[in-house]
């Protein structure tokens, strides 16, 4: 039997045990491999996670970054980006429109902007914690105090990707910050007691398939509750704007993997996928992604967003993105979630989504 075949063998059997020659083996199948590859991974998905698709309204409320990371059109170096900011009754009114079209779970999204300080952010997630919804906090880097603060105002969950776990090409692209620092905050966010979500770009240039092996392992290591995996896209306002794009083929067989090494993770079909190919969220929900995150973001701002070109979904309003993933979720002859789509590991709060798992319960003053 050749390592493909072995490694799936063994994947069948108990995923959990995949070692990195193993994860290697699968991230190399070919083309006439990858489909037993998919069924695997979609069976997989729905023995442990069932046919509910999870919705995360993402709600994009500043495009401000103090980061230079090369790959990313909204790094402080981008002079042709227009920055915006959300006031805070924005962000709310928002987050109300999004948990009245029955979202579960408001994520906060921005670039790495100390203009929202702790008590800005603190008192937007206290009220957005009245909308009976769970809230996802994806805001970079932030102080440990910071971070205990958030989630002593109730923030479920946290998704900081750790890009790439390949350390020298970490640097390379994100200067001045190192890998190590970024796994030691994602270690401290499960410390608090955060659902945490990582996850990475695929198609970086100079990631190589044991680069992308050591990412799952690593997430695996971390006991992360989400992978966000996307291909990266070059982005002409970028030092990588040149590179070519990450392919759906390599995406999907990545994320089908990461079903067999997490395999009770949550693993979103991203905007990235949605992005180089029309059919790629789909096709992500069928070889193992669970999780879709329509964009709740005002449309005014939408296309200010621009991480990188050509993003689906901007000249969407937050109902019309909301709908399109609610039929797309129908089409494939899945359900909605209809709780707040906790990690299964986090069951039991499924039952309320108040400030349980939160140190303290008196609003911060
Ligand atoms: N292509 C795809 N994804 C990107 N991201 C940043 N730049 C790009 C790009 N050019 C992703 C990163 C980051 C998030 C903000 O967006 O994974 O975590
Ligand atoms: Fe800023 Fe995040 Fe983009 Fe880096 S990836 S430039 S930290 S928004």
């Amino acid at each position: 039997m050749d390592l493909f075949e072995e490694a799936l063998a063994k994947a069948g059997e108990n995923c959990r045990e995949l070692s990195f020659e193993d994860i290697k083996a699968l991230l190399g199948a070919g083309e006439s491999e990858r489909p037993r590859l998919y069924a695997l991974a979609d069976r997989v998905r729905s023995r442990l996670l069932g046919e509910e698709v999870y919705l995360r309204g993402i709600i994009e409320f500043s495009n401000y970054c103090s980061g230079a990371c090369f790959y990313c059109g909204l790094r402080s170096g981008n002079k042709g980006v227009r920055r915006y900011r959300m006031e805070p009754s924005e962000i709310l009114e928002a987050a109300g429109e999004a948990a009245g079209m029955g979202l579960k779970t408001i994520v906060l999204q921005s670039g790495e902007d100390p203009f929202y300080t702790v008590e800005i952010l603190t008192g937007v997630i206290w009220e957005i914690k009245k909308l009976d919804v769970a809230v996802t906090l994806s805001l970079g880097l932030r102080s440990p105090e910071d971070l205990r603060a958030f989630k002593e105002a109730g923030a479920d969950r946290y998704l900081l990707k750790h890009e790439t776990a390949d350390a020298d090409l970490f640097a390379r692209l994100r200067p001045g910050t190192t890998l190590e620092d970024r796994v030691g905050s994602l270690r401290l966010l499960k410390r608090l007691g955060y659902q945490v979500g990582s996850g990475g770009m695929v198609g970086l240039p100079g990631q190589t398939v044991p680069a992308v092996a050591r990412d799952l392992l690593l997430m695996r290591d971390l006991d992360v509750e989400m992978a966000g995996l996307g291909p990266f896209i070059p982005h002409p306002g970028t030092p990588l704007g040149g590179s070519p794009a990450g392919s759906l083929e390599m995406t999907l067989t990545i994320l089908a993997v990461a079903r067999l090494v997490l395999p009770d993770a949550h693993l979103p079909a991203t905007t990235a996928l949605g992005t180089i190919n029309p059919r790629g969220r789909g096709l992500a929900l069928r070889c193992g992604a669970n999780v879709i995150m329509p964009n709740v973001t005002p449309q005014r701002y939408r296309s200010h967003y621009s991480i990188y070109p050509g993003k689906t979904g901007i000249d969407r309003d937050p109902f019309t993105s909301v709908r399109e993933m609610r039929l797309l979720i129908e089409s494939l002859g899945r359900s909605e979630g209809t709780g707040y789509g906790h990690s299964p590991k986090y069951a039991y709060t499924e039952l309320h989504s108040g400030r349980e798992s939160g140190v303290r319960s008196q609003k911060p003053e």
